[in-house]
């Protein structure tokens, strides 16, 4: 190689085919859940006595926006193309509050498993920015697994009882669901 040329590699800093894959997926996958608990807070609303965890799904929708927000923005400025998603209906219908919260967990550990594989992808092909990008979302899973096992197993110790189902409804807002916005 003459001196005086510098290998195309140490001037590209573009995301790989194999990376970009991942970040899209990841996309997809934030958008389906923005969508599921999207359902999740119309179903509630239009039972009686769940405001609080009506809005506490509203606000859980919009937190998965903008984790998706977060992805695209992130591909675009490393050279990718972040491409906006179709998307199937999710659950609209539930047959218990109970049922309700056992799916947000079982769809939180389902993305932090998501995240997980992104970042072993990320340092398998060593690219170190997105797997600094990466550890935000890391530390949010671990936030939302946490939300979700605590408000499951305060459903489990309420059980039928109405006036436990009151105060957990009323006291939802202290966990979780507060991000919505954050950038
Ligand atoms: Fe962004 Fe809770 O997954």
């Amino acid at each position: 190689m003459p001196q005086n040329k510098v290998p195309l590699i140490k001037l590209c800093t573009m995301l790989s085919k194999t990376i970009q894959e991942g970040l899209n997926n990841q996309v997809l996958m934030e958008a389906q859940s923005s969508q599921a608990y999207l359902a999740m807070a119309s179903w509630a609303e239009i039972q009686p006595g769940l405001e609080g965890v009506t809005e506490f799904f509203f606000r859980q929708s919009d937190e998965e926006r903008v984790h998706m927000l977060k992805l695209i923005r992130f591909i675009n400025e490393r050279g990718g193309f972040a491409t906006v998603p179709a998307l199937e209906q999710p659950v609209v219908t539930f047959k218990s509050l109970n049922y309700v919260f056992k799916e947000f967990l079982a769809h939180e550990l389902k993305v932090s498993g998501s995240i997980n594989e992104l970042v072993h992808l990320a340092l398998a092909e060593k690219d170190y920015a997105t797997h600094n990008f990466l550890q935000w979302y890391v530390t949010e899973q671990m936030e939302e697994e946490r939300t979700a096992r605590t408000l499951n197993d305060k459903l489990e110790m309420i059980g039928d009882d109405r006036s436990g189902l009151y105060l957990f409804d009323r006291d939802i807002l202290n966990y979780g669901g507060q991000d919505a916005g954050k950038k």
